[in-house]
């Protein structure tokens, strides 16, 4: 494998991983991906880390490396799919967080994607390019979108390859939050650190619990699970101390329990 490419920091109960490849815009290789995947198996085990925030500088990623792919066979395509990866950002027990700034295209744009909430920078453009690569977006893209905005509206973004500006992601549903560019991180990483102040297996609960409900056929079911994830979280600590201290007028203090 070549140098280090993705870099992990933590603190405060925050997990940072940033792309590290400002020559390529951040462009992801297979080292790249295959370097995320390495480092999500410490973030899987750490009890200590609450929240997994992924930004790199200046430009999220644009994009799957064009120059890796470009002669691969349908067999080494095959090989090179990021969604296993991706896959285990996305079945993360903990809240992910997305701070997107410059280009998020195509792959780059399905790694903010597996993550549960994304910010973004006004200045920040986004697109599924594939289709003018002559293949269409092969790492949870075709899956994701149209979830999260619809089906149409992922059509559109599909079908044209253009790229759109950070106003109409969010105006699609596509983003959570607009920051000015200067102050991108700091909203994101600030996000990110007062979720890890809260009641971690609550949180852990309600992830599980949306995405066990979105995989339901039936709505009755999906409450009747939620029904049953709630009442479990009344054998924590964490749930006495949280009442308690509501009732105390005090802050309460999470043990994780
Ligand atoms: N792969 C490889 N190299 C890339 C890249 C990519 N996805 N994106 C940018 N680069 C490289 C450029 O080739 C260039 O390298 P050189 O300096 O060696 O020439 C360098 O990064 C800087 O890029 P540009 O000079 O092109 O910068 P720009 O500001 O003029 O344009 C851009 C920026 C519009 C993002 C343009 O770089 C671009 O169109 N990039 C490709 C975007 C793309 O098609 N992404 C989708 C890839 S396919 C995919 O992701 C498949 C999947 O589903 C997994």
């Amino acid at each position: 494998m070549e140098r280090q490419e993705v870099s992990l920091k933590k603190e405060d109960g925050v997990a940072l991983l940033r792309i590290e490849r400002p020559k390529r815009l951040n462009a992801l290789s297979r080292d790249i991906v295959k370097q995320i995947g390495e480092l999500l198996e410490e973030i899987e085990v750490d009890e200590e880390t609450r929240v997994l925030l992924i930004h790199s500088e200046k430009h999220f990623a644009a994009g799957a490396d064009i120059q890796d792919m470009a002669e691969c066979n349908e067999q080494e395509a095959a090989e090179f799919v990021f969604s296993p990866v991706f896959d285990r950002i996305e079945a993360l027990p903990i809240p992910t967080v997305a701070a997107i700034e410059g280009y998020a295209l195509g792959g780059g744009l399905e790694l903010a994607l597996a993550c549960d909430i994304r910010f973004a920078a006004e200045t920040a453009k986004m697109g599924f390019p594939e289709i003018n690569l002559g293949i269409m977006p092969g790492a949870g893209g075709t899956v994701r979108a149209p979830k999260l905005i619809g089906a149409s509206a992922a059509m559109e973004l599909i079908f044209s390859g253009g790229t759109i500006s950070a106003q109409r992601a969010w105006e699609l549903g596509l983003v959570n939050r607009l920051e000015p560019e200067a102050s991108l991180f700091e909203a994101a990483w600030e996000f990110a650190a007062r979720l890890s102040k809260k009641a971690p297996l609550a949180l852990r609960m309600a992830k599980k619990t949306i995405q066990e409900g979105l995989a339901m056929d039936s709505e009755i079911a999906a409450v009747h699970n939620e029904s049953k994830n709630w009442a479990s979280l009344f054998r924590t600590e964490d749930q006495k101390e949280g009442m308690r201290a509501f009732l105390e007028k005090r802050s309460p203090v999470y043990q994780g329990k």
